[in-house]
């Protein structure tokens, strides 16, 4: 990975759905401070509501189908590498990537999950965090890896689960903190590098 230098860290975000993360992220690579800018957005599904957020903000954005895995991910390595893509950030982004890929990509990968991490890996974590009684929840931006949310972890918040949650208002409370953890973690890694 490139030295910062005051230069700013091209980087591409891969969603599949909404994409509020997108949103966000969007946000905060406009501020002058902020060391990334954003110059593709990856869907895999072309009705993804969150390619709205790239369109607005003219960011030129690419549906990939991952049907034919092998075409795509050389594909996907030749967008990125056009576009001098430095860092990846996954945002509610739907498919696992190979481990050929993230090997061949050879840059940080970071992922947004919510949990905390290591519990509650995959699908449904709100759902189970409510079914379990768990008197705290959270998200976790970690490294991608070939394992399903299992790298390294950057950075995590906490945040308290009432007895009054159900799905809906925990989901709504954790994505919350996760627009505002994103961004940090992004700074903390790549200050770090
Ligand atoms: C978020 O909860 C993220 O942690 C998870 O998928 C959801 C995506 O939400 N990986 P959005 O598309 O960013 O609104």
């Amino acid at each position: 990975m490139e030295k910062l230098n005051g230069k700013k860290i091209n980087t591409a975000v891969f969603i599949s759905g909404r994409g509020s993360n997108l949103k966000s992220l969007i946000k905060y690579s406009k501020k002058k401070s902020s060391p990334i800018i954003i110059r593709l957005v990856i869907s895999n599904n072309l009705n993804a509501k969150g390619l709205i957020h790239a369109k607005k903000s003219n960011i030129k954005s690419y549906v990939i189908s991952f049907k034919h895995k092998n075409i795509t991910y050389k594909k996907l390595l030749n967008k990125l590498l056009s576009n001098d893509i430095n860092l990846i950030c996954l945002a509610g982004f739907m498919k696992i990537l190979s481990k050929n890929f993230i090997k061949k990509f050879d840059k940080p990968i970071l992922n947004i999950h919510p949990s905390l991490l290591p519990k509650y890996k995959g699908l449904n974590t709100h759902k189970r965090v409510i079914k379990n009684n768990e008197k705290y929840s959270g998200a976790t931006v970690h490294l991608v890896t070939e394992k399903l949310d299992s790298g390294r972890i950057i950075l995590k918040k906490k945040i308290r689960v009432s007895k009054y949650d159900n799905e809906k208002t925990l989901e709504k409370k954790v994505l919350k903190i996760e627009h505002l953890i994103y961004p940090k973690a992004i700074e903390k890694l790549l200050f770090s590098l």
